[in-house]
């Protein structure tokens, strides 16, 4: 009997509290999701070609993993037994056989769900489904649910997504959870132990510095998403971030503004998913997707959120401490005209406001890689002297 009483302890605080697949992301999700560019104009040979793209333009070997099929790929009604069904016209060999083909790539799979009675496009919603959809998604090979807070209204967003946690976790397949609620009712305080990431804002636009008014709701430009929140970057971690939403990078942009958005989400620790027709990409895109050395500043291991530093002007200096004691440090010119900048190291102390992490530069010496121009760049005894283009960056990697 003891033994029952110990077990059943043991057991309790799951039953209580819940828990999601520990460390699905130690670092933050890349991958790739259809929304931005495709909405409802998605299908099957979309998704593999994009998986083969994957492989054949140095996607993966970047790091990228996930394939996200977004809103609009169900029927709009749910069949006799209660299932979502992907629409046969968009999807033929069904959602089985697609996962087979993006995981005989070595990648993993992702789809969309919400949490209310119906999907923002108007498609079947989970609200009263989580645990059968849940073992669907399983059952399909499913590696990624994103998981949309459209006809919510009267539930609460915390236990709405606990609800949907707990029915994947009792699916039984590893994964990962992507609360997408557009930041409305503060995630970053409750989701740590429900999702892998969690929205922070309304819909992303293809613009630098816009903002979309739809009336009920807007999108808006990259520097509108990361100006939104103030004080959330000690909540983001190691298999909780922040997700500054879908990148546009290369569905409009200058490539300095491309450059400077991909530079952004690295720095913030967000996720990095693609919202590009990849098959397409022009080379500059392309390079700017795959650079290994940005790409590192984003998964380095500690996993903290950068911050801004200081304003110069019309320049932004971005701060992100980084594992065996480096730093990245990104200038960032907001202006459409290019600026000279003048930067002594030596005369700033740098101090996290959030973590334990301190530099002062005229005792600790850095020597410095310049990630864009992919050469070394002297060191931090010396003062750097340069120009950035309009809506460009210099960002430096530090280390000893
Ligand atoms: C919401 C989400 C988007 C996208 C659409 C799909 O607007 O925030 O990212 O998933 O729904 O309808």
């Amino acid at each position: 009997m003891k033994k029952i009483y110990i077990i059943m302890l043991l057991f309790l605080p799951c039953l209580v509290f819940g828990q999601k697949f520990p460390n699905l992301a130690p670092t933050p999700p890349m991958g790739w999701n259809s929304w931005n560019t495709f909405k409802s104009d998605i299908n099957e040979n979309l998704i593999k070609a994009v998986g083969d793209a994957f492989v054949k333009d140095g996607y993966k070997d970047a790091g990228y993993k996930y394939i996200i099929i977004d809103d609009c790929w169900s029927l709009k009604q749910r069949d006799k037994e209660g299932n979502l069904v992907p629409d046969p016209a968009k999807f033929p060999g069904g959602m089985k056989a697609l996962a087979d083909y993006v995981h005989s790539k070595g990648l993993k799979i992702g789809i969309y769900g919400c949490a209310g009675t119906r999907t923002c496009g108007d498609y079947p919603g989970s609200k009263g489904y989580e645990l059968q959809d849940a073992k669907l998604f399983a059952s399909w090979g499913i590696d990624y649910l994103k998981y949309d807070w459209c006809n919510t209204t009267g539930l609460n967003a915390e236990k709405a997504y606990s609800t949907m946690r707990d029915a994947l976790y009792a699916a039984g397949r590893p994964i990962v959870f992507g609360i997408c609620e557009w930041g409305d009712n503060q995630p970053w305080l409750w989701a740590k132990n429900i999702g892998q990431l969690w929205r922070i804002s309304g819909d992303i636009a293809p613009c630098f510095d816009c903002v979309i008014d739809h009336g009920s709701y807007k999108d808006w430009g990259v520097m509108k998403v990361v100006a939104m929140r103030k004080d959330i970057r000690k909540y983001a971690g190691p298999d909780g971030w922040n997700d500054f939403d879908m990148m546009e990078v290369g569905t409009g942009m200058t490539v300095n503004e491309n450059r400077t958005h991909f530079t952004l989400w690295c720095m913030l620790a967000s996720a990095l998913t693609m919202g590009n027709d990849i098959r397409t990409a022009d080379p500059s895109t392309v390079a700017i997707l795959t650079n290994k050395d940005m790409i590192s500043i984003n998964q380095d291991p500690l996993g903290i959120q950068a911050f801004k530093y200081r304003d110069i002007d019309s320049t932004e200096v971005w701060v992100k401490p980084l594992k065996n004691k480096e730093w990245a440090v990104c200038f960032l010119n907001r202006k459409k005209e290019p600026v000279s900048i003048e930067f002594d190291w030596t005369e700033h102390k740098i101090s996290d406001p959030d973590f334990d992490y301190k530099v002062d530069f005229s005792r600790d010496k850095f020597n410095i890689f310049n990630i864009w121009s992919g050469k070394k760049a002297g060191t931090t005894g010396e003062v750097v002297k340069s120009q950035i283009s309009g809506h460009d960056v210099l960002v430096f990697r530090l280390s000893h």
